[in-house]
């Protein structure tokens, strides 16, 4: 009887887990290609994807998947970069669940490393007195909280926040209903100063 529940135990702790690691490491050096060594970018429209929560991971693979987030064709970054520029839609489509959830587990243990980049100190400034006042409820500690569930703005690369904005701003990606009210009352400068102010978190 002991051993008996000693086997039953050992299945359960010691069952593999849905993805074999070799297949996860491949997935990730493709994704790796574009988004960075251990998912930190070095390119300012690509966004890091290292330490986001995993929520928000998932979240994003599946928006992609439904086609419901803009994405533009983009080119390797590193790696072999014959291969042909393609983009995140396309890429979920390729992905199973298991794969997802397998990918969105293993980048929220990687470090967040936020990008060196240059900005405007006056802009961030201004830009700090924007996000106390209207996003750091949702957007704790300059946005680089993972356990807001909110995506990582501080550290985040400029050029992709500047793309995000603009997607925003023209509709072209959903945002949460209370968000909206707040971005929607930002002006061009408001917008300008919350970037730099997140381009200065490094
Ligand atoms: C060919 C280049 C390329 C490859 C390969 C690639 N990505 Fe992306 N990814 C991008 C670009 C560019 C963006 C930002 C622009 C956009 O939304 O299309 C992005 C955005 C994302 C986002 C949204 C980030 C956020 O903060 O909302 C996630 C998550 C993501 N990619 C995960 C992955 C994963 C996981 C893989 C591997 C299965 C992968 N990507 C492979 C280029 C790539
Ligand atoms: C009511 C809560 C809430 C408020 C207030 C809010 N946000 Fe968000 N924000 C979220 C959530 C939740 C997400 C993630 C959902 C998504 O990806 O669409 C998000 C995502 C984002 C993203 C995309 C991150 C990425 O990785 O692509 C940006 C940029 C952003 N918010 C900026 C702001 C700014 C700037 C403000 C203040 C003007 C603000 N938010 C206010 C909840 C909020």
């Amino acid at each position: 009887m002991k051993r008996h529940i000693l086997f039953v135990f050992s299945i359960v702790t010691l069952g593999l887990p849905a993805l074999a690691a070799a297949d996860l490491d491949a997935l990730m050096e493709d994704c790796n290609s574009c988004h960075g060594d251990n998912g930190v970018s070095q390119w300012t429209d690509m966004p890091t994807i290292a330490g986001l929560s995993e929520m928000v991971h998932v979240d994003a693979l599946y928006m992609y998947m439904d086609e419901a987030r803009p994405c533009a064709d983009s080119e390797y970054r590193q790696g072999d970069t014959s291969r042909a520029a393609t983009n995140m839609c396309a890429i979920a489509a390729e992905l199973s669940e298991d794969d997802i959830d397998a990918l969105a587990a293993a980048y929220a243990e990687l470090p967040y490393v936020p990008a060196k980049q240059e900005f405007d100190a006056g802009l961030a400034a201004a830009g700090e007195a924007v996000h106390n006042k209207q996003c750091d409820r949702c957007h704790s500690d300059a946005g680089m909280n993972p356990d807001d569930e909110a995506g990582m703005l501080g550290g985040q690369q400029m050029g992709y926040l500047r793309t995000t904005f603009e997607q925003y701003a023209d509709g072209s990606r959903e945002q949460p209903k209370k968000m909206k009210e707040k971005m929607d009352a930002l002006s061009a400068d408001d917008v300008e100063a919350l970037i730099h102010y997140y381009g200065s978190q490094q």
